[in-house]
């Protein structure tokens, strides 16, 4: 694990948009999973002007969504897969067969929790992922508690996790579960990006990655994470000690 201090947000999402954009350079075939929310809006926003400067070829590239809240239309503006259609997908024209979210109107959940592991598979595992941490330190919504070697799952929403979503909703919305990528796809990927701005991410971040590793804070998973890159910026770094950061 690397953990690297950015001046501040915008910065810290420039990194983070040159980490995706080298990774499909690379290997044009690249499967990047991404989160939705405030972490890497900016870094989207960026990458997408970025590739389209550059004319970066994206055409073997997959995308694939990290989460989505159960019960939540994917046309609602709070939902993930509207953020990723409008900040991913629609930008840079992805085609229908290479970006993969996962379908919470469907009937049976366990059963897309299946096919999305399968088109992991298929497709090689996942290249980078890039993700935010919740304040409660989960990943995705691997809450509190997740057992680590869990792949796609249902999970029941921890508290902080209920009211915390509300931010990305104009009106109050019922946010008992959740789907998501697990644990496990994470410690597979061959990078793992975390992203985390603000004050206010400065106790969990230093949970996080100063404290013993525990499945009460999933995110520190990534402390044994051969290849995991923290970008932080000086407010959500502000509780680490010196020796344990990079500053850029
Ligand atoms: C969203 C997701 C969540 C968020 C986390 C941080 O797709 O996976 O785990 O990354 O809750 O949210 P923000 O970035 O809005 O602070």
């Amino acid at each position: 694990m690397k953990i690297l201090v950015f001046k501040n947000y915008e910065e810290l999402s420039k990194r983070a948009a040159e980490e995706i954009a080298s990774t499909i350079e690379a290997k044009p075939n690249a499967v990047i999973c991404l989160a939705s929310g405030d972490s890497p809006r900016r870094t989207c926003e960026i990458f997408v002007q970025e590739a389209n400067q550059k004319r970066l070829d994206l055409s073997g590239a997959h995308f694939v969504g990290l989460d989505e809240w159960v019960g939540v239309s994917p046309d609602d503006p709070g939902s993930c897969q509207y953020f990723l259609r409008h900040n991913i997908i629609n930008p840079l024209n992805v085609d229908r067969n290479h970006f993969h979210l996962f379908n919470v109107m469907a009937s049976d959940l366990r059963d897309e929790c299946l096919k999305m592991d399968n088109t992991i598979s298929q497709l090689g595992g996942v290249d980078i992922m890039v993700v935010g941490i919740g304040m409660n330190g989960h990943i995705g919504f691997n809450e509190p508690g997740v057992a680590p070697d869990l792949f796609c799952h249902v999970a029941e929403l921890d508290d902080t996790t209920q009211e915390v979503g509300q931010k990305y909703f104009t009106q109050k919305k019922e946010l008992k579960m959740g789907i998501t990528l697990g644990l496990a796809h994470l410690t597979h990927a061959r990078k793992a990006l975390l992203l985390a701005s603000g004050i206010h991410k400065a106790p969990i971040v230093s949970r996080a990655f100063q404290a013993s590793i525990t499945n009460q804070v999933p995110a520190s998973i990534l402390q044994t994470h051969p290849n995991s890159l923290i970008l932080l910026d000086e407010d959500a770094a502000s509780n680490l000690v010196e020796k344990k950061k990079k500053c850029m």
